[in-house]
C-alpha cells in the first residue's frame, strides 16, 4: 500500500497489522482515529514505529520476537561463511563463463575455523549467533548495554568487552542491535579501521547502524577484507559504491526469510491481533503501560 492509501485505509480502524516498510507515527495513528487499540509490526525490530506516540494514544504495540531468531542466526552465518570464502564471487566467476582453472592462489579466503567471533548486541539474535560459533571452536566476544565488561556472559561462553576491543580483535563481527539514536551509524569509518584489515562486517540488523558509503570505502581500500549485508542504509537502494565491490556479499533483507518462520511471524501477528479484539493482552506487548492504564 502506497502511504496515501495507507492513511485512507486506516481510518475507524480497531487494529493494523504493519510491515518494517510502513512508517508509524502520529500522522498514521490520527489518520486511524480513536477507535484503534493495536499496531501489530510483522517483524521484531521496531525502528518503523512511533512506540511513544503509540502510548501517548493508548494504542498497544506488538512485535514478532523469537520465532524468528534462529532463522536470522542462520543468515548471520551463511554471510559470514559467503564472505569469508568468497562463495558469491566464485559462483558469479563460474556464471560469467570465463575459463578458469584451479591454482593456488585463486579465490584466496579467510579461515573461520577457529577464529575470533565478535557479536555486537547481546541480546535473543545475537547469542544464537554466538551458539553456533562453537561448532567452529571459535573465541566468541560480545558486547551489549547489560553486560559487565571483563567478565563471562552467564550461561555462555562469551567474553564481555568494549566495542573498541571487540573490534580490533575480531576477525568476524556480526551486527545484532536495534536501530535506534545510539546505534545510528555506530558503525563509522573511524571504527572499522579499527578492525582488522582480514576482518569480514556481517550486519543482519538494520541497515542504518553502519555508514554504508564509509563501508563501501572500507572495502575498496582493504581496511576491511568483506562484508556480508542483508540490509542497508537507505532500503531498498543499495549504495551503487557498496555494489562495485566483489568483496561485498549481499542479500535483499531476508534474515527471516523461511516458510516456518514467516509463518510462525505471520501467526504470532495474528494472535496479538485477535487477542487485542477479544480484550485479552497480547502475548508479545511492547508498550506494557497502555495495559496497566487500562486496567489498574
Ligand atoms: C525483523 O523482524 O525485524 C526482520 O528484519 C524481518 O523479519
Amino acid at each position: 500500500m502506497d502511504r496515501e492509501a495507507l492513511l485512507a485505509d486506516a481510518r475507524g480502524k480497531r487494529a493494523m497489522v504493519v510491515l518494517l516498510t510502513e512508517r508509524v507515527d502520529a500522522e498514521l495513528l490520527d489518520a486511524a482515529g480513536d477507535r484503534l487499540q493495536l499496531v501489530a509490526n510483522y517483524a521484531v525490530g521496531l525502528d518503523n514505529v512511533d512506540i511513544a506516540a503509540c502510548t501517548e494514544r493508548n494504542v498497544m504495540v506488538t512485535n514478532t520476537p523469537d520465532v524468528l531468531t534462529e532463522a536470522t542466526a542462520d543468515m548471520a552465518w551463511a554471510l559470514m561463511l559467503a564472505a569469508a570464502r568468497r562463495i558469491a564471487e566464485g559462483d558469479r566467476l563460474l556464471r560469467s563463463t570465463q575459463s578458469w582453472i584451479w591454482g593456488p592462489e585463486m579465490m584466496l579466503g579467510h579461515e573461520v575455523y577457529g577464529r575470533t567471533l565478535g557479536v555486537v548486541g547481546f541480546g535473543r539474535i545475537g547469542r544464537a549467533v554466538a551458539r553456533r560459533a562453537e561448532g567452529f571452536s571459535m573465541r566468541v566476544l560480545a558486547n551489549g548495554r547489560s553486560l559487565t565488561l571483563g567478565t563471562t556472559v552467564p550461561g555462555t561462553a562469551a567474553e564481555a568487552v568494549s566495542l573498541p576491543e571487540l573490534l580490533a580483535l575480531s576477525d568476524f563481527v556480526s551486527l545484532h542491535v536495534d536501530l535506534n539514536s545510539e546505534t545510528w551509524h555506530l558503525i563509522t569509518a573511524e571504527r572499522l579501521a579499527q578492525m582488522k584489515p582480514t576482518a569480514v562486517l556481517v550486519n543482519t540488523s538494520r541497515g542504518p547502524v553502519v555508514d554504508e558509503e564509509a563501508l563501501a570505502t572500507a572495502l575498496s581500500n582493504g581496511t576491511v577484507f568483506a562484508a556480508g549485508l542483508d540490509v542497508f542504509e537507505w532500503e531498498p537502494a543499495v549504495s551503487p559504491r557498496l555494489l562495485e565491490n566483489p568483496n561485498a556479499v549481499v542479500c535483499p533483507h531476508m534474515g527471516s526469510a523461511t516458510v516456518d518462520t514467516r509463518t510462525a511471524m505471520g501467526m504470532l501477528a495474528a494472535d496479538n491481533l485477535l487477542a487485542a479484539l477479544r480484550g485479552e493482552r497480547p502475548p508479545s506487548l511492547v508498550n506494557r503501560e497502555v495495559w496497566r492504564r487500562a486496567r489498574p
